[in-house]
């Protein structure tokens, strides 16, 4: 039997909200993963100067930003995904396994309270919200390995009360979710998800999960994860990359997406990309 494979590919993007922190407080002063080193100079001035690129690129995209003040002494407050799991207006908050970067969560828990939202958990187990965790539209992936507990995961079943996957990564240069897998696209009625990952970042038996779950997936290569390209940003047809990573824009470009680069290079050297500055905010 013959499939017809549509020569356009029409990807229809939905608008997001999403929270975002200056990295006003910008700095690498310890070693939490492998991409720090706090011997390599990095200025406040060009990181300030690429996030607010991020910040406007979404903007421009027609995306709702909204944005959390920065704190003194939190150098990596900036890493916004790490501090929240939003799904349906529930929000799980994070628990960070570096106790440098513990007093983030609570600035981030009082800005949804300060905004509205009433249904917060905050979680008891290490959870790194979406550096770990990555929503589909109808699944919650989730990452260990590295930061997030293992137990988080049943607990963000819990409290979000949707199905969580747990997958396992292997390289300590992958050591969140969002460094090896994003979503390009989210489950509806008629169509599956879409996802992009990196397989080499995941155990033997994750893999086999992934391309259970996902077998129409993107498989980036090597080059691709290690400039972060696997901490993209979809809207659903618009990509948000590292600008590095033009072999995998090409890929998404050939499956219907648009990729849009971005300059991230400052923040990389904390080991971030576009996605860990960017948390979303589902409703
Ligand atoms: N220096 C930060 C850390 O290691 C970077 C976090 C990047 N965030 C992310 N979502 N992967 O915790």
């Amino acid at each position: 039997m013959q499939v017809a494979v549509p020569q356009d590919q029409t990807r229809v993007p939905t608008t997001r909200r999403y929270l975002m922190c200056p990295p006003s407080f910008f700095a690498v002063e310890y070693v939490i993963n492998p991409w720090m080193d706090p011997s390599q100079p990095v200025s406040v001035e060009l990181a300030v100067q690429q996030w607010t690129e991020l910040r406007d690129t979404y903007r421009r995209l027609g995306h709702t930003v909204e944005e959390i003040e920065a704190q003194p002494g939190l150098p990596d407050m900036v890493f916004a995904a790490n501090s929240g799991t939003v799904v349906d207006g529930r929000v799980l908050g994070s628990r960070f396994r570096a106790p440098q970067r513990a007093a983030e969560a609570e600035h981030f828990r009082r800005w949804f309270v300060e905004h509205g939202y009433r249904d917060i958990t905050m979680p008891e187990k290490i959870n790194e919200a979406e550096g770990d965790f990555a929503w589909t539209g109808k699944l919650l992936l989730a990452g260990t390995g590295f930061r997030t507990d293992p137990a988080a995961h049943a607990e963000a079943q819990e409290a979000l009360g949707v199905p969580v996957v747990s997958l396992r990564l292997i390289d300590p240069k992958f050591y969140h979710l969002d460094t090896a897998l994003f979503v390009l696209s989210e489950a509806t009625d008629a169509a599956p998800a879409q996802v992009v990952y990196y397989p080499q970042a995941f155990s033997p038996g994750s893999q086999r999960v992934l391309t259970k779950l996902f077998p129409d997936a993107v498989q980036a290569t090597e080059a691709d994860a290690l400039c972060f390209g696997l901490n993209g940003v979809s809207d659903g047809r618009n990509v948000v990359l590292p600008v590095e990573a033009t072999e995998l824009g090409a890929r998404l470009a050939e499956r219907g997406y648009e990729p849009v680069y971005v300059d991230i290079s400052e923040l990389r050297k904390a080991g971030g990309g576009p996605k860990c500055c960017t948390m979303e905010i589902r409703k």
